[in-house]
């Protein structure tokens, strides 16, 4: 209000200076001027005209000073309102100021916290680096992998085929065995009744009979001639297995039932002598050995063989024949020899 007051005065005080310069300038024009009191009178008109003028004005002003008046208590009042909207603003301020220096403080906390975090995030990138290395070389060690398993299966495909076509073989090698199994089978039957047979037969051989005899009739010269049939003893025993001949009586006495084979052979010597003699059994006579020496052929023999099945105790021997002989001496030239062929 006081401000407003000032500016009123100064507006009042240019006012009559300006007033006061045109009167000075009218009065150097009057004295240029012959009738000065004209000018004078002039002046005093405008003096008196200023006069109501200026109390026109002071009027005016008054009202002005009035109107000024409520309106610096107007401006008074709405100054208080203002104050007090200061004062309220200024808390506001002072509460914003405290709210900014807050937000100051936050925001450094979290630059602090930004300053942070881009270190972490420098961190992580680094380490992202690094892991995206290790990716590579994982994917690469992945491929070679991959590479390695396909022909692993490749393998695992060709090892399957060949299993399989092993499969058949091995079914055809089963086959193959179960029938040599059965053959094996068939022949160890076949062993079996072979060994048996063996056995048996071995068990026979050794139970059957063993039976050969052989021998000279004697060292002493013709034997014979003589009126009735003899039979010839044959001392020199050469073999006699089983002791079934007997070379006291010249018998063969037969052990077992079978089957025989026996042979002779009769010696002569001299001229017209007659060589006689015949293989018996039981009193029978099977076979003969004749011959009659000449002057020219004077030695001769006989001979003969039989076979003969015979029943146990059945005897066989030699008969020197009426009116012939038998010659020996130790070239053993007349013997009679005998064995089983086969029991029966
Ligand atoms: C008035 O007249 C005098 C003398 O003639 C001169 O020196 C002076 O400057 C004049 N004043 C004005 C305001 O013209
Ligand atoms: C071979 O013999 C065995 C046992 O006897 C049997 O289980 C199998 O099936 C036979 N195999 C063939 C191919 O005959
Ligand atoms: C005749 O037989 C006997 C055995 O009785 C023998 O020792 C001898 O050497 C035989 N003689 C000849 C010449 O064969």
């Amino acid at each position: 209000m006081r401000t407003a007051v000032v500016l009123l005065v100064l507006l009042g005080c240019c006012q009559t200076g300006a007033q006061l310069q045109n009167e000075e300038r009218e009065i150097n024009q009057s004295t240029t001027q012959p009738d000065i009191w004209a000018e004078l009178t002039e002046l005093r008109d405008m003096v008196v005209e200023q006069r109501v003028e200026l109390a026109v004005t002071k009027n005016e002003l008054g009202a002005r000073l009035q109107t000024s008046e409520s309106q610096v208590a107007e401006l008074q009042k709405e100054n208080e309102a203002q104050t007090l909207e200061l004062k309220l603003m200024e808390a506001r301020l002072q509460t914003s100021e405290s709210q900014v220096a807050e937000l100051q403080r936050e925001n450094e906390a979290l630059r602090d916290m930004v300053m942070e975090q881009r270190v972490e995030l420098a961190v992580t990138k680094s380490e992202l680096g690094s892991t995206k290395t290790e990716l590579a070389a994982a994917k690469t060690e992945l491929g070679s992998v991959e590479a390695r398993l396909q022909t692993s299966e490749g393998q695992v495909a060709e090892l399957q085929r060949e299993n399989e076509a092993q499969a058949v073989d091995l079914s055809a090698m089963e086959n193959r065995l179960n029938s040599t199994e059965l053959q094996l089978q068939e022949h160890k039957t076949v062993m079996e009744e072979l060994k048996s047979t063996v056995e048996e037969l071995k068990r026979h051989i050794a139970e059957r009979p063993k039976v050969a005899f052989s021998a000279a009739l004697t060292n002493a010269g013709n034997v014979g001639p003589v009126n009735t049939d003899t039979t010839l003893v044959y001392t020199k025993v050469f073999t006699n297995i089983g002791n079934h001949y007997n070379p006291a009586t010249g018998i063969f006495t037969a052990p077992v039932r079978g089957v025989y084979y026996f042979r002779f052979n009769s010696y002569g010597s001299g001229s017209s002598i007659f060589i006689g003699s015949a293989l018996y059994k039981n009193g029978q006579r099977i076979v003969s050995g004749l011959d009659h020496q000449t002057s020219i052929d004077k030695e001769d023999s006989s001979s003969s063989a039989a076979v003969l099945q015979l029943e146990e105790r059945d005897q066989v021997y030699m008969l020197l024949l009426s009116g012939f002989i038998v010659y020996d001496d130790f070239h053993n030239r007349s013997t009679f020899s005998g064995f089983l062929l086969f029991p029966m």
